[in-house]
Formats: C-alpha cells, structure tokens, sequence
C-alpha cells in the first residue's frame, strides 16, 4: 500500500521547495500517492501560478483560497479550511515546508488530529522573535515528528531546544534541488536583454555589471522611512550601475508612497518567474535582499550578496558563502553597497565548494526517510 503524503504550501519559497519533492515522489507510485493542497496564501499570478507552470508542480488537489489578511485572520482560516480535508484524506504523514503562516497552520491542524507532521526546512533560528517566522519555525518544530534539517546548525539549535534527535534527519537544502534541476533553462532565458542587461563584447556577449535587488520583510518595508533608507542608496548606486528591483506585493503597498521614486534610475518590475530570476541572480555583480532563499541561492551560485537584516537564520550563507549581513541604520548604507562592489570585483572569490548536503539529491532523502515511516 503506497504512502499517502499530503504536501501543505502557500507562499512563493513554500513552491520552490516542494516541486522537487513531488518530482521525486512520484517516481515511484507504488511508495506514494501525493496530495497537494494550496492553502492561497499567495495568489497573484507572478506569486503562485508562474512557479507551477515553471517547476512542473502538479495542480492543487485543494485550494483553501485564504488569501491575505492578520497572522490570525490567515493562521486561523487556514486551519479551519484544512481540518475537513485532513480528515477526508487521512494522509499519513502532512508535509509542511520553511516557516510561513501556511507552515504553522498546516503543521498545527495536522498535530490537532494527531497525524504525523514532517517539517522541511527545519531547525532555521534568527533568535529574534520580533520576526513573525522565528514563532511559525519553533513552534512547527516542536510539533513535528520528522524535522528534514538544511545545516548543521539547524541539528544543534533542535538539540539544545530538547528535540529529540532521532526526529531529525539532516538531509541539505531542497532548493538546490530545484536549482540544479532548471541549471539549464535558467542560463537561456531572454531577461538579460529585454532589460538591457548584455553588452557587446567582440564576438561574444556578455552581461554588463548590474545589482538585483529584493525585499519584503515587514521591518524594511511596512515602513515608509525603513524603506525610503534602502531605496535611496539603491538610487545612488543606480545612477553608475543598473538595478533591477522586482517589487514583492507586501512592497508595492508601500513603495508608492516614496516621492524619490519618480527621479530613481532603479528598474522596478513585477516579481519574476522562478527561471527569469535564477537567471538575474546567476549573472548580478551583487544581490541586495532580505529574502530566506536568495541567500541560500546566492551562495550557491557564489554571488555577492548583502542581506539587509541585522540577524540571519541560515548562517551558514555567512561562514561558508557569500552572504554579508548589513544594518541600514549604521552608517551609510550607499557606501555598503559600493564596498561590496569593490570586492566582489576582487579575482579570488571564493568558489571552494558549497555547504554539506548542498547537492541537488535533497528530495531523494526526503523520500528515502517518508517511505521508511
Ligand atoms: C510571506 C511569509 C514570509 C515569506 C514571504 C515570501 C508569513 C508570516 N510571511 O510574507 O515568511 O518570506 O511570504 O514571499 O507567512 N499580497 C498580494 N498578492 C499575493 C500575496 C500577497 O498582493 O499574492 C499582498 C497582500 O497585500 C498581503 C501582503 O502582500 O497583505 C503580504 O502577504 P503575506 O502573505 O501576509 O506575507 P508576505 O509578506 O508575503
Ligand atoms: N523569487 C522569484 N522571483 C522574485 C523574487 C524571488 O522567483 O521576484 C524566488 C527566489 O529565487 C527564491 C524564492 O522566490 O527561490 C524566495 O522567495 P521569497 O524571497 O519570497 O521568500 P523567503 O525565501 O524570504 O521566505
């Protein structure tokens, strides 16, 4: 009798991580028959539609449609949505992936009913619980039975919390799968010259200099002042090099609200396809985000990135990669972006390897332990 494995996702990260997993599972029906139930927590488009179509996940068996609205207001429907499905399906195990609101309510009705929760991504810490992921990812631990951890790091921080450690399963990071998976696709994708990014270089063509750039946490973009900080050294560099900003939707609420915007040489787009993105990640001189992922994917690539956060829960971008993180309140943030500029110009950038586990077979694990159960 297969394995019935019901996959819970519903933000853009929750996708890029489950794609490979579905991939993998199913290879072999006879282990697996998979659920997936979208719980609607991103639903424009360029959040959700594009990265099924691009990762080749399956339609949603179920759509919860929650849509936006308060940590409660989304945590809370989303449980009531799920709890009649959970019931119906009776899955074996429910999969939740990283720590966004869909992350805690999947894993919370699931734990509810007394079905085995498994966490992807899990044992992430930033030790700063003003971050409202740092509650989805302790408390989604601790009601786990299975934790698939990315780093090391991750296996201590479960340990010193008391997670017993035949739970956790130290497996890698599943979006290398993914990236590994569309290498191709992603060096071939036109971005580079409909934004005007190549440059003629005697017979062969290269990618100019340019900065990509990517925000959504609360702390940089709900306030005004926050992000006016960030966008205006981002102007300044933009005057010498191009910056391309595809606009998170939490961003776009406030960026409007900048009157410098009119006058800034950055290219602000609509969020990018997965693909469209990987491919302006691949070829940036540096990245400027405070997103989760782009730092493990920078790292990956080996690109310079500066992450505007005062704290990072993957660490290991930092002691293994090329992520630095950068507190726009000290000092000038404009003269950050230029220094790291400089030395990512530097020939000896460290190409060395990439963090344990970062191998493109996370998904095979994942499965190897879920078939096990
Ligand atoms: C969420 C996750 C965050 C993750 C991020 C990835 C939580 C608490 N936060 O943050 O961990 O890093 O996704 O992108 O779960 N909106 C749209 N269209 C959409 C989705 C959202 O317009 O398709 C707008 C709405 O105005 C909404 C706002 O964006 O209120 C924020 O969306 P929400 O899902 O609450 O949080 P994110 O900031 O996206
Ligand atoms: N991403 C994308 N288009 C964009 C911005 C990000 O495809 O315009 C991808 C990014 O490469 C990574 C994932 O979305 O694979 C990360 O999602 P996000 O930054 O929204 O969430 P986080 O990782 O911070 O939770």
């Amino acid at each position: 009798m297969p394995k019935t494995v019901l996959h819970v996702v519903g933000a853009r990260p929750n996708l890029v991580k489950v794609a490979p997993i579905m991939r993998d599972m199913a290879r072999t029906p006879e282990r697996f028959r998979q659920v997936l139930v979208h719980t609607g927590q991103h639903y424009d488009d360029r959040m959700s539609r594009i990265f099924f179509d691009e990762l080749g996940i399956p339609n949603p068996d179920v759509h919860l449609g929650v849509g936006s609205g308060s940590h409660a207001y989304q945590t809370a429907t989303i449980m009531q949505r799920l709890e009649q499905t959970l019931l119906d399906y009776r899955p074996d195990v429910v999969v939740v992936y990283g720590d966004a609101n869909s992350t805690l309510a999947g894993a919370l009705t699931a734990a509810k009913l007394d079905l085995p929760v498994a966490h992807v991504e899990a044992g992430l810490r930033s030790f700063d619980r003003t971050m409202p992921e740092e509650t989805n990812r302790v408390v989604t631990d601790h009601i786990s039975e299975l934790l698939f951890t990315p780093s090391r790091d991750a296996d201590a921080n479960l340990a010193h919390e008391g997670i017993d450690s035949g739970k956790v399963h130290f497996v890698g990071n599943v979006m290398i799968d993914t990236l590994e998976q569309k290498r191709i696709q992603i060096e071939n994708r036109p971005i580079l010259d409909e934004l005007g990014l190549m440059s003629p270089e005697g017979n062969e063509r290269k990618a100019r200099e340019f900065i990509v750039a990517t925000l959504h946490r609360p702390a940089n973009v709900d306030d005004v002042d926050a992000l006016r900080l960030i966008v205006d050294a981002l102007t300044e560099v933009g005057r010498r090099l191009p910056v391309v900003f595809p606009v998170h939707p939490r961003t776009r609420k406030s960026i409007g609200a900048l009157r410098s915007l009119k006058a800034s040489p950055i290219m602000f787009t609509e969020p990018t396809g997965y693909l469209d993105f990987l491919c302006l990640l691949r070829h940036a001189t540096l990245v400027v985000t405070d997103s989760g992922g782009v730092q493990e994917e920078t790292t990956y690539l080996y690109v310079p990135c500066l992450t505007v956060r005062p704290n990072t829960e993957r660490p290991v971008t930092i002691t293994q990669g090329t992520n630095r993180l950068v507190d726009t309140r000290d000092g000038n943030f404009a003269d950050a972006i230029r220094e790291a500029l400089d030395s990512s110009r530097e020939p000896a950038r460290n190409q060395s390897g990439h963090p344990e586990l970062w191998d493109g077979k996370t998904a095979a694990r994942i499965s190897g332990v879920l078939s096990a159960l």
